[in-house]
């Protein structure tokens, strides 16, 4: 039983503990993010992927967001490796995929080309700057992109919070257990401030539940370590949250900072993992100045409401009013800036490392106190 149905249809499932690699003599080495996809094509997550993109999918995502037969996809999900590495591969090649010596699945070479990346650069992330974080590890990456289906044969070491990791099929089962029809997907890579609070709890009024789903993958180095999210998400949820009402698991993605391409990227996930809506409020997934405030919440006119098969809700920027005395949105509150408590991240990052907390009406004093004593350095909100 599930909530809503996969993208495309069908759960995807290509781990196999069990597959036969004796034979295997070539062998590729895998990158963070690489292996992050790998586990996350295989358990279904990216359905219906199931493989590293090929040419006309990947053209298509780029120049489309969609895959060439048309279902929406919008980010690349790509293997890069560098020519040198390409030469020794044919076509046909049953590939181990491979990181500090553990072998962790295979790929089943179909494809290798060259990817145009000014072109995925613009058309994916809005720029060609290499300041833009996602760009620059485009860029980073090597030249060639292989193709071709997946086997996840050993799951990645789980080092913390283990029992957060769940796959889309368990996260399925852990909803439709509970009864919920409907369940909204939140997306993070930072600690959950009242604002967060705020739009999570608006979109809870109207459904059975919240999947509060924090992205724990590869970040920016000045985005909040994963750990100390995760512990403060559990004192907000313990302290503030109906028990009965939400669910926290990880996704262990990267982080792109594709801003509005991710918003799509990151609602055809939640959908995998059994979420009816998903939330989008300011900037989602944004970097600097590089989207505007809504683009996120725009990009979605594109589609089809059947074409995407998740609805998406969209929330203005909220914030604490003193004149309305309570949380509020552009949307909803008459007043002006003077009485709203806004306080940039690099304001909020001075505070805390000075240990200093920001008011309660930013952020609840338990979750402060986490952040504080976690790492006492930076605290990255936009
Ligand atoms: S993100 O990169 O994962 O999108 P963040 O964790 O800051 O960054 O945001 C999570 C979600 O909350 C996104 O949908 C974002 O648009 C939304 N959001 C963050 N801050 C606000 C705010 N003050 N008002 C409205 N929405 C917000």
């Amino acid at each position: 039983m599930s909530v809503n149905q996969p993208h495309g249809g069908e759960l995807v499932n290509r781990v196999n503990a069990a597959y036969d690699i004796s034979s295997l003599t070539k062998e590729i080495e895998l990158d963070n993010f690489a292996l992050s996809d790998l586990e996350l094509i295989a358990i279904g997550a990216y359905s219906p992927l199931t493989g590293f993109l090929k040419e006309a999918d990947y053209l298509s995502v780029v120049q489309n967001m969609k895959l060439a037969d048309g279902t929406v996809w919008s980010i690349p999900i790509t293997l890069p490796v560098t020519e040198q590495v390409a030469g020794g591969l044919q076509i046909g090649d049953k590939v181990k995929l491979v990181q500090n010596g553990t072998v962790y699945g295979v790929i089943e070479l179909t494809e290798k080309y060259s990817p145009d990346k000014e072109a995925e650069a613009e058309n994916v992330y809005g720029t060609a700057e290499l300041a833009h974080p996602g760009v620059k590890k485009l860029w980073e990456r090597p030249e060639v992109y292989l193709a071709g289906p997946i086997t996840l044969i050993k799951r990645p070491e789980k080092n913390q919070f283990k029992e957060f990791y769940l796959d889309p099929k368990e996260t399925r089962a852990a909803f439709a257990e509970r009864g919920w029809k409907t369940v909204v997907g939140f997306q993070t890579r930072n600690p959950v401030h009242r604002a967060h609070e705020y739009i999570q709890k608006t979109a809870l009024e109207i459904v059975d539940g919240l999947f509060l789903n924090p992205l724990v993958g590869e970040t920016k180095s000045d985005d909040i370590p994963a750990d100390i999210r995760m512990e403060s998400y559990q004192v907000l949820l313990k302290n503030y949250y109906p028990q009965d009402r939400v669910f926290l698991a990880v996704f262990p993605a990267a982080m792109r900072y594709a801003g509005p391409r991710e918003a799509i990227f990151h609602a055809m996930v939640r959908k995998n993992y059994g979420c009816t809506h998903f939330i989008v409020g300011r900037d989602h997934a944004g970097v600097g100045n590089y989207y505007g405030t809504y683009d996120a919440q725009l990009i979605f006119r594109n589609f089809t409401p059947e074409e995407l098969g998740i609805m998406p809700l969209f929330f203005e920027h909220s914030f604490f009013c003193k004149k309305c005395g309570n949380m509020a949105s552009t949307k909803t509150c008459p007043h002006g800036a003077e009485d709203r408590l806004i306080l940039s991240g690099t304001k909020v990052r001075q505070m805390l490392s000075n240990g200093e907390a920001p008011p309660p009406e930013f952020s609840r004093p338990e979750v402060v106190e986490v952040l504080i004593r976690g790492m006492g350095v930076t605290v990255g909100t936009k």
